[in-house]
């Protein structure tokens, strides 16, 4: 007996179970209810009684050979077919989602290439700032209602005032103090200003302030300069006119409109049948800016700018309520497209 427990031992090490039909008749013929580990047991009685235990163990160790050849070939198959059923190469493809990028991204990046195409450069400075930076630096004397023109989310109201910048004029400050003219300088990024949120007003919101300081720079040059940006973004037939405004920080100050692109002109609730729409702020750097930043006023010149991407946006893509920028809801967001 000890023999046919031998053979049967080799035997199995050959059998070929490469199919799932091998392996169930494998089991059945070692296994099963008629099979051999069960006839060898019940043989196992006329084996003489001094043998039994070492033939019974001998039984024993074949069929945990059995047993574990039987698992382990099942489990192969298990995942096997597990496999198939994750990569079913004969189903249809699915429609890849691809994402878009935001409004405020997209026109970011259009005025971004279209100043550094007549060699303006970037730059970027922090969200919480102190007052020199923010004011003092910009001719905003202390205690003085310009302040108020930009309502302020302070931090510490300690003798450094740190607060969320209001404008990327601050950057401006930064990068005069660090460098020496020319200068020639767009900062784009966030800004906040502590406003009841609607569709026309958040409390925050990005702008791109640009900066060109220069020995001879003149009102001249900035106008020029708006003129070309108006008409890279919104054609070649977009006009632009400048209006006598007042910030602390340029001396004069105007306020430009472009023609609204929207009616050609002719007047529309957009531009509340104007034929203009106001985007930015500009003007030629105060004398006491460039002073408190280092830089001669007596031997260099500049202009400044601000807009607000939001504003821009809004013209370009026709959105009428700023919260929409900041909702994440995808039904707004993948309508946007563009080269940038
Ligand atoms: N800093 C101004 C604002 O945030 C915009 C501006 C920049 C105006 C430069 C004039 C010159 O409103």
């Amino acid at each position: 007996m000890i023999d046919d427990i031998e053979k049967i031992a080799v035997e199995i090490t050959q059998y070929d179970i490469s199919t799932v039909a091998n392996l169930e008749n494998f089991r059945i013929h070692y296994l099963g209810s008629k099979g051999i580990i069960k006839s060898l047991y019940s043989a196992l009685k006329d084996v003489p009684n001094e043998k039994k235990r070492e033939v019974g163990q001998q039984i024993n160790t074949l069929k945990d050979k059995i047993e574990i050849k039987f698992n382990n070939q099942k489990e192969i198959f298990e995942n096997l077919e597990e496999s198939h059923t994750i990569i079913d190469l004969s189903r249809p493809p699915q429609d890849e989602t691809i994402g878009s990028r935001h409004p405020l991204s997209l026109v970011r990046a259009e005025i971004i290439d279209i100043f550094s195409r007549i060699g303006f450069s970037i730059s970027e400075g922090p969200e919480i700032e102190d007052d020199w930076h923010n004011f003092s630096a910009l001719n905003f004397p202390p205690e003085h209602p310009a302040r108020d023109m930009q309502d302020t989310f302070f931090i510490e109201k300690n003798e450094n005032e740190i607060a969320l910048r209001t404008h990327t004029s601050s950057v401006q400050v930064r990068v005069m103090e660090n460098s020496t003219p020319p200068i020639r300088t767009i900062s784009p990024g966030r800004v906040y200003r502590n406003e009841a949120i609607s569709a026309r007003a958040h409390c925050f919101f990005h702008q791109v302030e640009g900066l060109y300081i220069d020995k001879n720079v003149s009102f001249a040059d900035l106008k020029q300069t708006l003129l070309y940006f108006a008409k890279e973004l919104f054609g070649d037939k977009a006009q632009i006119r400048l209006r006598p405004s007042y910030f602390p920080f340029t001396e004069p100050s105007a306020e430009v409109d472009i023609s609204c692109s929207i009616c050609n002109s002719r007047g529309c609730n957009v531009c509340k049948y104007t034929g203009w729409l106001e985007i930015l702020g500009c003007g030629m750097v105060d004398p006491n800016v460039l002073k408190s930043c280092g830089i001669d006023p007596n031997e260099y010149t500049g202009y400044a700018f601000g807009m607000g991407i939001e504003r821009i946006a809004q013209l370009k893509y026709k959105v009428n309520d700023l919260r929409l920028y900041s909702e994440n809801d995808i039904r707004f967001l993948k309508q946007f497209t563009s080269g940038f």
